[in-house]
């Protein structure tokens, strides 16, 4: 399995959608180690995954808050549980060294991406471009 960042992915932020990039290529990293069975090397990417995560949302939050987006409360909480999560799954990787479910895990890995990009991060799009941070396309 490979994800991609569809063009409708896209903020139209540079910073913001470099991150996305970055995030998007971790994940398939791992896609790759578990299928040729580099079970350390999974472990190490899914650290870093977790890592580009956090460093992602302490990012995006700060633009936010520096453009005044009225949802920052709600979009930091939503980080905070994107966050907790990501962490659960990179214990129960650890947990399993049965490629199989290893597997499952990484399901959840870009379930957690999507979750960000495309129910998290679609709801400030508008808002960027209303304060002229971004051009309409
Ligand atoms: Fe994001
Ligand atoms: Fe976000």
């Amino acid at each position: 399995m490979k994800i991609e960042l569809l063009e409708s992915f896209l903020t139209g932020h540079h910073e913001i959608d470099e991150d996305h990039r970055n995030l998007v290529e971790t994940i398939n990293l791992v896609s790759e180690a578990i299928d040729s069975k580099e079970m350390d090397q999974c472990k190490s990417l899914l650290d870093s995954f977790v890592e580009v995560a956090k460093n992602h949302f302490a990012r995006e939050e700060a633009i936010l808050r520096e453009i005044k987006y009225p949802g920052i409360e709600k979009h930091c909480e939503y980080h905070d549980g994107l966050l907790e999560r990501a962490n659960i799954v990179k214990r129960l990787c650890q947990d399993m060294a049965e490629r199989g479910k290893l597997k499952d895990c990484f399901e959840g890995m870009a379930n957690f991406f999507i979750d960000d990009v495309v129910k998290g991060d679609v709801m400030f799009v508008s808002y960027l471009e209303q304060v002229g941070v971004t051009k309409k396309t």
